[in-house]
């Protein structure tokens, strides 16, 4: 069987694709490259220059490929353009993952996974501990409601047409493949450890942390950062539950334990060697205080275990990547 990896190009959906491939499955990818890059992606698989939301390339992908399943990454993920430009956002995020959406249906495809995101919480009560799945969910970007409505979709296609689905929640995703095959190559990145690698080798001059007057031990936000190849790993485990008969299931992605800022500047201090500038700034309007996953759902269903639990690795293989992308300019 074929599996349909849509944004194959880009960050997550290019370490899937790697992760795909390394397994010896038959992998084709659709990628519109707006921010993907061809590259990033082993070169024996297919690239179809396209995009999610014309469905008659889908079909015709589907068809010549014998696609059975996607993993479907494409999409939008800047929180702060989708408040902004919310109706982009409901294009490119809604629209087209509901044309998509349709032609697994139509097609009788055995699984889809989608890419979700913890933004599906906004600022939830509780977040001081792990947050399971169950809590109330109420995003507060455009990006988070783009995403939530297409869980909904999913749900309701599965219930009406039976359609089989996995929703993984991701949490904040770092690093880059360990073996230096690919990696986070948005120029104008704004996640933390990315934007920290960044001043450490020169590019910025310093940091800015975003508030230190949280109700944390050291005063500013925690993040549950999960490696990028676990959480395609995740995603595989997912594939292979879904396709052995597992019902349909939403579940985070995060290892359950977090770190402040203050803490990953530190990580990038020791990794990089370089005692890089961070100041303190204003808290950025959006951001809660705490967000870690309770990821029980997704080890029960799963079975999956990390391998690569380690903010130091976590670091270090996203620093390698940073570097990588230093040489070549
Ligand atoms: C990230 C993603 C979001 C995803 C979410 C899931 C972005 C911008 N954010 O959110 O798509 O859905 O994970 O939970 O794509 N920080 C600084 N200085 C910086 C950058 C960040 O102090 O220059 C702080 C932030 O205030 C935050 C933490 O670092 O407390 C992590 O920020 P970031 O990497 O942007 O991720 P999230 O906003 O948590």
């Amino acid at each position: 069987m074929t599996i349909l990896v849509t944004g194959g190009c880009g960050y997550i959906g290019s370490h899937m694709t790697w992760n795909l491939v390394d397994q010896g499955k038959d992998v084709v990818i659709i990628d519109n490259l707006s921010t993907g890059f061809k590259e990033q992606a082993p070169s024996s698989v297919p690239i179809i220059v396209g995009d999610i939301g014309d469905s008659d390339l889908v079909a015709k992908v589907i068809e010549e490929h014998k696609v059975e399943a996607i993993i479907h990454f494409a999409g939008s993920i800047i929180v702060p353009e989708s408040v902004t430009d919310p109706l982009a956002y409901y294009h490119n995020n809604t629209v087209k993952s509901r044309s998509l959406i349709e032609n697994a249906v139509k097609a009788k495809l055995k699984a889809f996974i989608f890419s979700s995101t913890a933004a599906v919480y906004g600022n939830p009560a509780g977040a001081d501990k792990p947050l399971r799945e169950d809590v109330h969910l109420e995003p507060i970007s455009p990006y988070g409601s783009s995403k939530l409505m297409t869980e909904i979709m999913l749900r309701d296609a599965s219930l009406a047409y039976g359609l089989r689905y996995a929703a993984l929640r991701y949490f904040n995703v770092a690093g880059a493949d360990p073996k230096g095959r690919t990696g986070q190559s948005t120029p104008e990145a704004t996640h933390l450890i990315k934007v920290t690698n960044q001043v450490a080798l020169g590019q910025r001059e310093a940091l800015a942390i975003f508030g230190d007057d949280y109700p944390t031990p050291d005063g500013t936000c925690i993040r549950d950062y999960i490696h990028v190849s676990d959480l395609v790993q995740a995603h595989s485990l997912a594939l292979d539950a879904l396709l052995s008969g597992h019902e349909s299931f939403v579940a985070n992605a995060g290892y359950g334990s977090g770190y402040s800022v203050k803490e990953v500047v530190e990580a990038v201090r020791s990794a990089s060697g370089v005692n890089l500038r961070a100041d303190i700034a204003p808290r950025r309007a959006g951001d809660p205080a705490c967000l870690v996953a309770d990821s029980s759902a997704l080890r029960s269903i799963t079975g999956w275990e990390p391998a690569h639990a380690d903010l130091g690795k976590i670091v270090k293989n996203a620093l390698d990547w940073e570097r990588h992308l230093l040489a070549k300019d």
